[in-house]
């Protein structure tokens, strides 16, 4: 009987889940990632209509994201955050964080979709249709003033690190390691939405706390 409640407090706990991940996919038309033609920023396409095409498409997409569109970043040479306190080792670019640094790490045309011989024009970037280095979303290859990325959160880091809390958080499991275990730039932001917190771009909860102290104690 007690088995049988506690199961449905469980299944409630989760259900909230569901509408505020379709709620994040509707708002990437208000965002600086819609990089169309009806976009809101100032980097976006004269005349391409599709919003979701910069980054996925249905067909001969590649394996490396969710029907991946976008043309991965050839760098592997990435400088990584290092410091001796760390417990983990960040190691080059994976997963999310990949996909990210095909437009942020400001080598790659912003309109580089996979299929064309040319990229989607743009407005506003720069000679090689890349995201401007005078602008701040262009990291360049050099990550080591960046909240460590590809890197391992599991429980051996978390017992060897004071800061670090094991299991991570977040009941609605938003915020935290990806599948593969790894912190990626998707730990804290979610591309598709910009509407959860009016400071910090992209932020997956209201405010800055809620994400950090999911993983952290401080
Ligand atoms: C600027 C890039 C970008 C744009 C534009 C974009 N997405 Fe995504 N999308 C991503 C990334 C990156 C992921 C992978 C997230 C991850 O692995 O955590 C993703 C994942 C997804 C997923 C997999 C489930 C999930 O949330 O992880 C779906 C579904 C999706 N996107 C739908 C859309 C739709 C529909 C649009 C257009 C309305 C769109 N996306 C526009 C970057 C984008
Ligand atoms: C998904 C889990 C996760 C989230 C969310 C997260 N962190 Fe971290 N953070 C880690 C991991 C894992 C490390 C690497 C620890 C190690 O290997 O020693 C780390 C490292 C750090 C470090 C560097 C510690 C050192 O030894 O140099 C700081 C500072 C930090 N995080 C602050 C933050 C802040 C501030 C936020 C919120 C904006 C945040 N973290 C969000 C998991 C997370
Ligand atoms: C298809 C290219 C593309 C991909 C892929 C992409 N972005 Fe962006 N992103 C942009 C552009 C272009 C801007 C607008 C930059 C500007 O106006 O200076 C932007 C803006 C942002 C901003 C807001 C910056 C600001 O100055 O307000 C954040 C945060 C961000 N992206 C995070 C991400 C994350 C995290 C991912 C991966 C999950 C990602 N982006 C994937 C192209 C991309
Ligand atoms: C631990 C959380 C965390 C991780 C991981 C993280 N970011 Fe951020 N990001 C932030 C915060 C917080 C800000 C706002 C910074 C500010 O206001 O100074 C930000 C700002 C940005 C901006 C706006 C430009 C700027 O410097 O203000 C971009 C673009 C961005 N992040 C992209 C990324 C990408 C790409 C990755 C992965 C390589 C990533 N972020 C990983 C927390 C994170």
């Amino acid at each position: 009987m007690i088995r049988q409640f506690l199961g449905i407090m469980i299944l409630l706990t989760l259900i909230p889940c569901q509408p505020a991940r379709s709620e994040g996919s509707s708002s990437v038309f208000e965002s600086r990632h819609n990089l169309s033609a009806s976009g809101p920023g100032e980097i976006k396409s004269p005349s391409e209509t599709r919003v979701c095409i910069f980054c996925h498409s249905t067909h001969n997409t590649s394996k490396e994201g969710p029907l991946w569109n976008h043309q991965t970043t050839a760098q592997k040479s990435f400088t990584t955050y290092k410091r001796a306190t760390m417990s983990g080792q960040p190691e080059q670019p994976n997963g999310a964080t990949k996909l990210c640094l095909s437009c942020h790490d400001g080598t790659i045309a912003v309109g580089a979709v996979r299929g064309l011989s040319r990229p989607i024009p743009m407005q506003n970037v720069g000679s090689g249709g890349e995201i401007p280095a005078t602008r701040k979303g262009n990291f360049s290859l050099d990550l080591s003033g960046t909240h460590p990325v590809s890197v391992k959160y599991k429980q051996s880091t978390a017992l060897a690190v004071k800061h670090l809390r094991w299991p991570p958080l977040d009941p609605e499991k938003s915020v935290g390691p990806d599948a593969d275990g790894y912190v990626q730039c998707t730990s804290c932001h979610d591309p598709h939405d910009n509407s959860k917190s009016d400071r910090y771009p992209f932020w997956k909860k209201a405010t800055f706390d809620e994400v950090c102290l999911t993983c952290h104690t401080f």
